[in-house]
């Protein structure tokens, strides 16, 4: 009997998991009429996916990622966003994991190549509302 809502709590959990986000999918890379990469319908989609979970309402860090304003404000260190030099903006060393912190954190799938190579396009281009 325990077994069995241990198995069903457990299910739960997992399949809460998997909803809330972090799938590693191919994305659709979709551009504005500049050939941009477009915010809203790029880069905004790969954060609400996989960052939403810790940073929209709680903002974990002071972090949220809801609106394109609260994404160039950042959390409570500086830097998240620095137009033109995605190397140097904390979005990237974050998910390309190359300094901490490390996001998502590692029990959520890693962003897979494409998403990380959309948003370091979308900052290297000035990292605009479009
Ligand atoms: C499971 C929860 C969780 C998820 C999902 C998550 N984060 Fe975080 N993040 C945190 C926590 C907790 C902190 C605060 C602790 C810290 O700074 O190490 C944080 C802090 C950060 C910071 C530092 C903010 C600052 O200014 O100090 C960055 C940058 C960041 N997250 C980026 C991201 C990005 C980008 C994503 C999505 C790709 C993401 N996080 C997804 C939990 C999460």
């Amino acid at each position: 009997m325990k077994k069995t809502i241990v198995i069903i709590v457990l299910t739960a959990a997992l399949a809460g998991c998997a909803s809330a986000g972090g799938s590693t999918d191919p994305i659709e890379v979709n551009r504005t009429d500049e050939g941009k990469i477009s915010f809203s319908k790029t880069v905004h989609p790969i954060l609400l996916d996989h960052c939403i979970r810790c940073h929209g309402e709680d903002a974990d860090g002071d972090l949220s990622i809801l609106t394109y304003e609260d994404v160039v404000k950042g959390g409570k260190t500086s830097g998240f966003i620095k137009p033109g030099d995605p190397e140097g903006s904390k979005i990237i060393t974050s998910v390309e994991k190359t300094a901490v912190p490390n996001m998502p954190p590692k029990i959520f799938p890693a962003l897979t190549e494409d998403r990380i190579q959309a948003l370091k396009q979308w900052i290297e281009e000035g990292a605009e509302n479009n």
